[in-house]
């Protein structure tokens, strides 16, 4: 994997995308900063990225278009920081479609963007995650957050966590290019925040209510509604 480290740019995405010309095809890049000062989160959210405590990285590579559950690359992303988690002895959930959590607290959130050059698709999967951060920056997120420090009460090297989630998405990827979404699926659906519990939901035209069921084959949500039908959600937002 290519690594490619700056100081403080306004977002690793952006940069990503303004750069991607000269970026190699045939591998990863990981680009990642230090602070960001026009973070992005998903449906147009800021991602708050204060300097030199947290990871904000983009893993950009190239796929083809017709790539099998293309659309379902966050949640191997996502699969792959929780396996990274589980090694260091902690117990992440998975917020469908790709928070992490500790302790219903949001750790990491994940942004993946596509572009498709004719049979191309140019993917940059971005990945912020609280490490060192502390509960006064914590505070002024949206919703509850924290951070790996305030989990464990330990100062984390996040050079060497990077290294870790680069090391197993490495291995992920390999495995999401031969099967898709169907290596990670038990894996993620076990992680499943707020499983057998009632959630709503916004798909982007229309909110849901229904038991959080499990997880299709290709990573979509399954929603029990009230009138006993099973309904698949695609992309959306818990809420
Ligand atoms: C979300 O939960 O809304 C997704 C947040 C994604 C944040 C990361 S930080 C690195 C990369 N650069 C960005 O501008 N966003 C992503």
């Amino acid at each position: 994997m290519k690594q490619i480290h700056l100081h403080v740019i306004d977002s690793t995405n952006t940069y990503a995308k303004e750069h991607v010309a000269q970026l190699a095809s045939d591998e990863i890049t990981c680009i990642s900063a230090e602070g960001q000062t026009a973070g992005r989160g998903r449906l147009g959210r800021h991602w708050v990225s204060p300097v030199g405590v947290n990871i904000y990285a983009t893993f950009c590579f190239q796929l083809p278009a017709h790539t099998l559950h293309l659309t379902s690359l966050a949640l191997v992303m996502a699969s792959s920081l929780a396996t990274v988690l589980i090694h260091e002895g902690l117990h992440p959930k998975i917020k469908w479609p790709n928070d992490i959590q500790l302790h219903g607290k949001k750790l990491s959130g994940i942004l993946c963007e596509i572009q498709f050059i004719q049979e191309t698709a140019q993917i940059f999967l971005g990945i912020g995650i609280n490490v060192n951060m502390e509960a006064e920056h914590l505070a002024s997120i949206g919703q509850p957050a924290t951070s790996l420090k305030i989990e464990t009460g330990n100062v984390w090297d996040k050079n060497e966590f990077l290294q870790k989630l680069q090391n197993q998405f490495t291995i992920d990827l390999g495995k999401f290019k031969q099967h898709g979404f169907a290596p990670f699926h038990d894996l993620y659906e076990n992680l499943l925040a707020y499983r057998g519990e009632t959630i709503r939901c916004f798909d982007g035209k229309k909110h849901w209510e229904g038991i959080c069921h499990s997880i299709t084959e290709d990573g979509q949500l399954n929603l029990y509604l009230p009138n006993h039908q099973m309904h698949i959600i695609s992309s959306g937002d818990l809420y």
